[in-house]
């Protein structure tokens, strides 16, 4: 099934000279992992906006085109309903978190949904369990460190069970190991609970080989759609953020004429560069 279906959308802020976003068709499928690139001002933060509602309902600007989430029309949908079936986590996890205790921040969203008393239960413990918060569930979340408030973040989104997950540059207020921690729990919400992904994300090493996909924009228009080898294999990168592994690879080919396709992984750097020593090129 399609998760999001995106026609000819365009949005300009209001009060800007610029298309933020323009002429952007895309779709997704149900159960993809999507990496969104692009530099900064490119429009990856706009087109989550528009994916989860907040632009038209919140944001006001010229809206061209038509967005579909779970077959909901974004721009004719009240933001509540839209709100069941997508969630959104935000780059700086102090400016979503609003309850003096871990569990009341995963149930405060719930009980605005107006779920039944045990249903709720069900689901906070479900996410202090799955997102690994069991043992800080009566803390205040302004004491957790950074990691531990995205994590919270993700589950109280996720407790509201969206099919689709928009998470916006949600480690770049996180220590490297924090980082993985969180990214690592991406990947997992995307293959083991089965949901739509999308993630605006700088640190690409950890996401790379897991995306099936990667859309890269540049000046508010989509320039890429298609699988990370793929984009990888592309030298015109060099204002994003590439893995590292790839980083390498561009290196030891300009300068050594190592030969084979990008890789993603350290192991399959390690499989190509075997390959090359051996055939004594
Ligand atoms: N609230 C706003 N009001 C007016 N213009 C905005 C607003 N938010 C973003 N823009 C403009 O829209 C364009 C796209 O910005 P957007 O935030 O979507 O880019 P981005 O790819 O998320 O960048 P970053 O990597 O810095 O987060 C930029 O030109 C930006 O200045
Ligand atoms: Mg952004």
């Amino acid at each position: 099934m399609r998760a999001i279906e995106v026609r000819d959308l365009g949005f300009r802020y209001e009060g800007s000279q610029d298309w933020a976003l323009m002429d952007v068709s895309l779709e997704v499928e149900s159960g993809e992992l999507v990496l969104v690139l692009g530099s900064t001002g490119s429009g990856k933060s706009t087109l989550l906006r528009c994916l989860i509602g907040l632009i038209p309902h919140f944001y006001s600007g010229d809206y061209r085109g038509t967005v579909r989430v779970m077959g909901m029309e974004v721009a004719s949908t009240p933001v509540h309903r839209l709100a069941t079936r997508v969630g959104m986590v935000f780059q700086n996890p102090e400016t979503q978190i609003f309850s003096t205790s871990v569990e009341s921040e995963i149930a405060f969203p719930l009980e605005n949904l107006g779920l039944p008393r045990d249903e709720m239960e069900r689901r906070v413990e479900w996410a202090l369990k799955r997102f690994g918060l069991e043992g800080l569930r009566r803390r205040n979340p302004a004491e957790l460190s950074g990691g531990q408030k995205q994590r919270l973040a993700i589950a109280t989104v996720t407790a509201m069970g969206p099919d689709v997950l928009l998470l916006d540059e949600p480690t770049s207020m996180l220590d490297p190991l924090s980082a993985k921690e969180v990214l690592e729990l991406v990947v997992e919400l995307c293959r083991e609970e089965g949901k739509t992904v999308l993630v605006s994300e700088h640190r690409t090493d950890l996401l790379a080989p897991h995306a099936d996909r990667v859309l890269a924009f540049a000046g508010g228009r989509l320039v890429y759609d298609g699988d990370p080898r793929g984009f990888f294999s592309e030298q015109r990168l060099s204002e994003l953020s590439v893995p590292r592994v790839v980083e390498l690879y561009w290196m030891l080919r300009s300068s050594c004429r190592l030969e084979g396709p990008v890789p993603l992984t350290p192991e399959e750097l390690e499989s190509l560069i075997s390959r090359w020593i051996g055939s004594g090129a």
